[in-house]
């Protein structure tokens, strides 16, 4: 990074620099065929609105299929297209969602949801005045809980945008790099996308850097109509220098092996804590060194408020016993997703720190609801609970 700072240290999205061709090359053999192109953005969110001007001005068409439950970022347009637009007091999004063109559907979580959801795509594709231009997806689902999407679901997928000549858009920009098992998501799910988003890890942090992986077909249309897209600093010099180190540094024989040895540890002291908790964790899920424990309901019980408190609380209890967690309140969800540099050791030292926390956390709750029921009583009818 800091040769490159010296030797050049900015140059504007569009101009031919080394370290951007380098890092290109280096995606696309890592992406493994048929991905033949790359563009490069910032954040993560700017990849995914990129990919869609990208299907846009490939197809001329507006219309996007996206999903609810997925996340893809807090952009104006990458905002809308995981956000929930069934309630009533959404009115502006849904105003900002037909302006976007955003036709969203349901997920489906499970092979169960497979075919009623497939169903629900097909009836939804059939009121759009014209074939979207894109579909976007997670192929696992980060943020919102760590699901695994079905294969089957992602087929049917695949093959709507191909009969339709849309852009199928896998957003990798959590599950990329290695994160779970394979340098992207796709590449263990038998389903090859027509684009991959891609951001966060490909610098592991140091320096914002995303981009998009376009197919043979969709790079040949995007040069026969280039699009002209971007801010000031997408493909920045610099960050194209972390990249290459990072990826060579993530291809290479160290971290391969240790994420070989580390996934099945980590699963298997996942599955244990779920034994020895099976009133807490209710499921285990993810892939690779991303995985989630699902929290019983009945930890906070059905009282909303209760239950954002526990969240909230199990993250500083976590933070108490040296654990960084990237807890959302609204999701009852412990994500795991350690970094590559971890050693067996410390992975055992993060599970007994979740253990305790949650054990903390279920004795905390039961003070909490038996001082309710004794408020509650005192106030009904003045008498004490023994
Ligand atoms: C799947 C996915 N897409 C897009 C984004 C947005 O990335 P950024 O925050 O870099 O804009 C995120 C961020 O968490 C993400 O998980």
């Amino acid at each position: 990074m800091s040769r490159q700072a010296t030797q050049l240290s900015y140059a504007s999205p569009n101009v031919e620099v080394e370290a951007r061709i380098a890092v290109a090359d280096r995606l696309v053999t890592l992406s493994e065929r048929p991905f033949t192109g790359v563009v490069l953005a910032s954040g993560g969110g700017e990849a995914v609105e990129l990919a869609i001007a990208i299907a846009r001005r490939c197809t001329g068409r507006s219309w996007v299929i996206s999903f609810r439950g997925c996340y893809h970022g807090c952009g104006s347009l990458s905002g809308l297209l995981g956000a929930e637009f069934d309630e009533p007091v959404d009115a502006l999004r849904q105003i900002a969602r037909k302006r976007h063109r955003i036709m969203q559907c349901a997920l489906a979580r499970s092979s169960c949801d497979v075919k009623p959801t497939v169903k629900t795509i097909r009836e939804r594709l059939s009121h759009l005045p014209e074939a979207p231009a894109a579909i976007i997806v997670e192929p696992i689902v980060g943020v919102n809980g760590f699901y695994v999407l079905p294969r089957e679901f992602l087929q049917v997928l695949r093959k709507f945008a191909s009969a339709m000549d849309a852009v199928l858009i896998f957003d990798e920009v959590l599950t990329g790099f290695w994160r779970t098992g394979k340098c992207f998501a796709f590449q263990g799910l038998d389903c090859i996308p027509d684009a991959v988003c891609f951001g966060k890890a490909v610098t592991s942090g140091y320096i914002p850097l995303s981009g998009v992986l376009l197919s043979d077909k969709w790079r040949i249309r995007l040069a026969k109509n280039p699009l002209t897209w971007g801010t000031t600093n997408f493909a920045h010099p610099i960050a194209c220098a972390a990249a290459l180190c990072v990826l060579a540094e993530l291809s290479g024989p160290t971290i391969q092996r240790r994420l070989l040895g580390l996934a099945p540890v980590a699963w298997d002291l996942a599955y244990q804590l779920a034994k020895r908790m099976p009133d807490i964790i209710t499921e285990v899920r993810g892939a690779g060194l991303l995985l989630a424990l699902q929290l019983s309901q009945s930890l906070a019980g059905d009282d909303r408020g209760l239950r954002v408190a526990t969240m909230l609380r199990i993250r500083s209890l976590l933070y108490e016993h040296g654990l960084l967690a990237e807890i959302d309140p609204a999701i009852g969800v412990i994500p795991i997703a350690p970094p590559f540099v971890i050693d067996e050791d410390h992975l055992r030292l993060a599970f007994r720190a979740i253990e305790t926390s949650l054990k903390d956390i279920a004795v905390e709750n039961s003070v909490r609801r038996e001082n309710r029921t004794r408020k509650r009583y005192q106030s009904t009818s003045g008498v004490m609970p023994s």
